[in-house]
């Protein structure tokens, strides 16, 4: 095969294992897999530039960003445990281990955290790096972003540790914080992530440590390794690293015989419900080091270890309709509607089903029984249908084509698995979605106006779009049902004092697919003011840091609906803030005006997110990629090799960091 024909059957391969990760939640090949088959392609769309293709799935935001992070190379290589799934297969594990040591033996049970792996090494009591598992043999760097977790110590506390040594645990998001962000995300038309456990380590690969550090993740402890360990068993060190300053769970305990481990597997399954973060299962460990040692490994995972998977749950009930919901940003989810069933302790009524992909992989009918089951997702899915019972075979589930709200035919974008209502000037949720959106406390801030407020605006046909807002009076207001003269006049004061809000709220207020609080926030700072931001192309846009090709798309066909354009003359002529005031930016300097400035690689003496601060606060432009309108570089240690030679082949300059603290000490 030729080097041409490798490419695109590598870019189908992606799109394909994209597809399956992304969308249907459901991966074909190991993250390790898809990175390496991303890596043999960006290497050879380097070598062979006339094969440009900004759909490739290179070119996607994601990818860029993680070879951002340097590799390094686990000291000691990060295993994976065997699993079992019934206490038969426990006994065995118990057997194999009593058998091989032959001698008395104790094993510590932890619970098994639903997170991503960290390694973290600690040297003379401070944390010196925090690595993801990556393949096990090396991972990412992730320390800048480890760092912003509060319950991962940067100094320990006490005494008596050893000089090195390195703390392996899980990062978590808690349900509550997991909500809580899916909610914002939903809000802003962003993708959902489908569990903790993929919120945690999307959020790890994050750029931006700020980002991270908002993002309320928290890390338990599990396993100690170095030359001096404080004991000799691993309990003992969990207990110790808790005094240093680590979190260690308090459910860990030791147990002297199977019947001990059963019974706390059996009382896992039940407490794990009520814990504030998700769990999947039971690890169980030997518990002397020495014993361990005798143990030893096999290629993948330890002898000494072994984990228990909790059963998710599962129930069966009828299907007995598919509704469909349209949202703010015109995605429309469908909806199963099922007999009342008991799982996990509450009542199921409705499941989500997602996207048309997977009705059509289910063949679902209506009146099938179809298995529903809580695994580490909050909204309950189903996994598939009892053929066995279906005597009857009823009406074929078949994905809507048109809008149920407003009839609108529905639209598919290429690549996605969603389906949208492109009507999004005039279809009523997409309208009053837009609106609670537009008044919300982080938006507009105009929260006298409720939801039920907002369908009654709608209703009586005050407000017909966000704009209209802004031409309200309390006469028109007070004759609504169940509002007062003080209600009504809150409303129109709330509206004037929007007036003061910065232009970036009010970017994030418009509600443009993508376009959430830190994106509008971005887009506001390169661009200063919405004539220049409503004419920027997609390559424009694309060349702000951590703006991709999906967002960029968004923006620009935003501004290309002339009713979008309309909407924004009407909310100017209302007085709206449309440009950045220049107290706000508190510009230090200009010295680096009309500069876009590359950061790449590591640096010593402030950290990436310092000196993205100093480009901005002196007026420069930061941008994620080079090209040719790039003035230079702030380069680093170990900067990537794509960037140095796209720069050196573009004649783009380096500078490196002392130099660019020079070039502000002016
Ligand atoms: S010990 C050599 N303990 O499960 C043993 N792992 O399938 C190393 N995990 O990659 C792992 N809770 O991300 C251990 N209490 C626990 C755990 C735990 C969750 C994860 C960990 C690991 C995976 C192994």
């Amino acid at each position: 095969m030729s080097a041409r024909e490798r490419i695109l059957q590598l870019r189908r391969e992606l799109h394909e294992h994209n597809h399956n990760y992304y969308v249907l939640n459901s991966p074909s090949i190991s993250d390790y897999e898809f990175d390496m088959l991303l890596r043999e392609l960006q290497e050879l769309e380097e070598q062979y530039p006339d094969m440009y293709d900004a759909a490739s799935p290179t070119q996607r935001v994601g990818s860029d960003i993680t070879k951002e992070f340097k590799q390094v190379a686990h000291k000691y290589p990060m295993l994976s445990l065997g699993n079992t799934y019934s206490k038969e297969e426990v006994a065995e594990f118990y057997e194999r281990v009593r058998r091989f040591l032959n001698e008395d033996f104790e094993i510590c049970c932890e619970l098994k955290f639903d997170g991503t792996s960290i390694s973290l090494t600690y040297a003379d009591g401070r944390l010196v790096r925090a690595v993801t598992r990556g393949d096990g043999e090396k991972g990412d760097d992730v320390t800048a972003n480890v760092r912003t977790i509060r319950t991962v110590p940067l100094l320990l506390h006490g005494a008596g540790y050893p000089a090195e040594f390195e703390i392996r645990g899980e990062v978590l998001m808690p349900w509550a914080v997991f909500e809580r962000l899916n909610e914002e995300r939903a809000r802003n038309g962003e993708q959902l992530f489908a569990n903790p456990r993929n919120a945690a380590s999307g959020t790890l690969k994050l750029q931006d440590s700020s980002v991270v550090a908002k993002r309320g993740l928290d890390a338990y402890l599990y396993f100690m390794l170095g030359e001096q360990l404080p004991a000799e068993g691993h309990y003992e060190n969990l207990q110790v690293a808790r005094q240093w300053g680590f979190k260690v769970s308090d459910t860990t305990c030791k147990c002297r015989t199977i019947d001990e481990v059963f019974a706390f597997i059996d009382r896992m399954d039940v407490e794990r419900k009520n814990l504030p973060f998700a769990t999947d299962g039971i690890v169980l460990k030997v518990n002397s080091l020495r014993q361990q040692k005798n143990l030893g490994y096999t290629a993948k995972s330890p002898r000494w270890a072994i984990a228990y998977k909790f059963q998710a749950e599962r129930a069966v009930t009828r299907l007995n309709e598919v509704t469909y919901q349209v949202g703010r940003t015109g995605v429309v989810t469908p909806v199963a509607n099922l007999d009342p069933v008991q799982l996990s302790g509450t009542v199921v009524k409705r499941a989500s089903l997602h996207n048309a992909d997977i009705i059509e992989k289910l063949d679902l009918h209506i009146g099938d029984m179809v298995y529903v089951e809580k695994g580490g997702e909050i909204i309950p899915k189903i996994t598939g249908v009892d053929t066995d019972v279906r005597f009857m075979l009823g009406e074929k589930v078949r994905f809507i084509d048109k809008c149920p709200e407003c009839g609108t035919p529905l639209v598919r974008v290429y690549g996605e698995a969603a389906h949208y209502c492109p009507n999004d000037t005039a279809c009523p949720p997409q309208i009053k979605g837009k609106i609670e959106h537009f008044v919300s406390r982080d938006a507009m801030n105009i929260d006298s106006i409720g939801p039920e407020t907002i369908e009654m605006l709608y209703n009586y046909g005050l407000v017909k779009n966000i704009a209209d807002i802004y031409t309200l009076k309390a006469e028109d207001l007070m004759f609504l049902p169940r509002m007062g003269a003080k209600s009504a006049e809150n409303i129109v004061a709330a509206a004037q004092a929007s007036r003061a809000v910065p232009f970036e709220r009010v970017l994030f207020a418009l509600g443009i697919r993508f376009v959430g609080a830190t994106v509008a926030k971005r887009l506001a700072r390169a661009f200063r003011d919405i004539d220049t931001l409503m004419d920027a192309t997609a390559e424009q846009l694309v060349a702000v840091d951590e703006i991709g090709e999906r967002i960029a798309a968004a923006v620009v066909m935003y501004f290309a609906n002339v009713k979008n354009r309309e909407l924004i003359a009407q909310l100017r002529e209302a007085g709206l803030c449309f440009e950045v005031k220049d107290d706000e930016s508190s510009s230090r300097s200009e010295l680096l005006k009309g500069k876009s400035i590359v950061i790449s690689g590591v640096f010593t003496h402030h950290s990436r997110d310092e000196y993205k601060a100093m480009i901005e606060e002196n007026g420069g432009k930061n941008v994620g990629s080079v090209s040719k309108s790039t003035s230079f570089i702030l380069a680093g240690e170990n900067m990537g090799p794509s960037k140095l030679e796209k720069a050196e082949k573009l004649g783009v300059p380096l500078v490196n960091e002392d130099e660019f603290l020079a070039m502000l000490e002016q």
